[in-house]
């Protein structure tokens, strides 16, 4: 399908993992992709390999969210190069995870700073072109963080818990200007962070078979299955759908103890 033929997406953190997915299935929907990435490695190789692939037009900005400037000078490359910006998913995030009580300083800021500033940022920076252009999608990637909170992953879950505010405000204040904010939660996923949890652990083919027999459909989730989703959010289809959050974690966040 080419839902999203003459659109210009931003992917914030797209250079791996589930915002090269999203990019790549955004590309391959028809849309002019900018691979907004701190690494100019892996941005480099993402925005090369997913052009190769499609024959659509990909551009990698240098970018760190919490650099307001740095936002601003991918907002106006992509805007020199393609014009308008119709799309945004704000996917960059770090993990941060602590016991509160040793959580510091620098730890809580430089969470709040990615995981929640720099989507607000990256909001900011491009509603004002959505507004005038009466047309965009904003998607947030969040996590079921956003409502259930597993032990000693502190601070994470209090800036995925303000994202879902930021999500349902944006929404609001501006559906009737043609402008779509939503997000997706997905679960536990299969990315380089999920590999390297696994890693850590000294036998990573063990933790990762205990972990996804603790999913109940007995797998991660798949970066692709959260681009099929996103796609849908950025095409014209979803566009009465607002602030919403659609849950893609495999039913982890309805299930009782057992
Ligand atoms: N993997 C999971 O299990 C999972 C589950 C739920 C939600 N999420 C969320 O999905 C998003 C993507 O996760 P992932 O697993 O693909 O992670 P990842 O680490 O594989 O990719 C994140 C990307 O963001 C980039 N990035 C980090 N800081 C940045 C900054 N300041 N500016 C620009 N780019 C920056 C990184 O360089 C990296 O390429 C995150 O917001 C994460 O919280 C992940």
């Amino acid at each position: 399908m080419q839902r999203l033929q003459g659109k210009t997406a931003i992917v914030t953190g797209a250079g791996r993992g589930i915002g090269e997915a999203i990019a790549r299935r955004f590309s391959q929907e028809g849309a002019n992709v900018v691979i907004a990435e701190l690494s100019p490695k892996t941005g480099k190789a993402a925005a090369a390999s997913i052009a190769q692939e499609t024959g659509n037009r990909t551009l990698f900005v240098e970018t760190d969210v919490t650099d307001p400037a740095s936002v601003q000078n991918m907002h106006q490359q992509t805007v020199e190069e393609f014009g308008t910006v119709d799309i945004l998913v704000n996917n960059a995030g770090i993990a941060v995870f602590n016991e509160p009580l040793d959580c510091t300083v620098d730890d809580w800021a430089k969470c709040m700073s990615v995981d929640l500033e720099g989507v607000w940022t990256c909001c900011k920076t491009v509603l004002p072109g959505m507004i005038e252009q009466n047309n965009g999608a904003i998607i947030n990637i969040i996590s079921n963080h956003a409502f259930t909170v597993i032990k000693a992953t502190f601070p994470y879950p209090v800036a995925k818990h303000a994202l879902l505010g930021l999500t349902r405000s944006l929404g609001l204040e501006y559906a009737d200007r043609g402008i779509a904010v939503n997000a997706i939660s997905p679960g536990y996923t299969d990315t380089q962070i999920a590999e390297d949890d696994f890693v850590r652990t000294g036998d990573a083919a063990k933790a990762r078979a205990e972990t996804e027999a603790k999913q109940p459909v007995g797998r991660l989730c798949r970066p692709s299955e959260v681009a099929a989703i996103a796609a849908l959010l950025a095409s014209e289809e979803a566009r009465f759908m607002i602030g919403e959050n659609i849950v893609i974690d495999g039913g982890v966040s309805i299930r009782m103890y057992e």
